[in-house]
């Protein structure tokens, strides 16, 4: 069983390939190795998921509220935006979210300035790249 859960969204899958020039060149595999080094000193088991789909996103976080993680770490990708499901399903939970997003979502289009999912998580945090999935496990040890 991993302490921590980390989720990402819709495209985070195509990291690398989507948009360089506003997500950088790494991929995801790439985001997790980084992640882990970070975490390396810390003895913290991660458990990463990945899903295209809102419903699989909503069934994995309610398979969490009966498991024993001690936070989960969301990137909702563009379902960040949209998804009362995910919100819903977030509110479930009871312990630490921490939503991250590679991109400063606030220096962005107008569509992206509504985080809807953000208002069922204890923090959240834009901006930072690769480096958010690392900040926010250590935030919660
Ligand atoms: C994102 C920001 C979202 O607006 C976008 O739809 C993504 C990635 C980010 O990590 O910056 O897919 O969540």
């Amino acid at each position: 069983m991993a302490d921590f859960l980390i989720i990402n969204g819709p495209n985070l899958n195509m990291l690398g390939k989507r948009e360089p020039e506003v997500y950088g060149t790494l991929t995801l595999e790439d985001v997790r190795k980084h992640t882990e080094a970070k975490l390396k000193d810390e003895g913290v088991k991660l458990e990463w998921f990945q899903s295209n789909l809102e419903g699989e996103i909503v069934e994995r976080i309610q398979k969490a509220a009966s498991q024993n993680y001690r936070a989960i770490v969301i990137n909702p990708g563009g379902y960040a935006h949209t998804s009362v499901a995910i919100h819903d399903a977030l509110k479930i939970l009871q312990i630490p979210v921490i939503e991250v997003h590679l991109s400063q979502v606030y220096r962005r289009e107008d569509f992206r300035q509504t985080l809807l999912t953000a208002k069922a998580c204890m923090a959240i945090m834009t901006g930072l790249g690769k480096d958010a999935y690392w900040l926010a496990v250590k935030s919660q040890l």
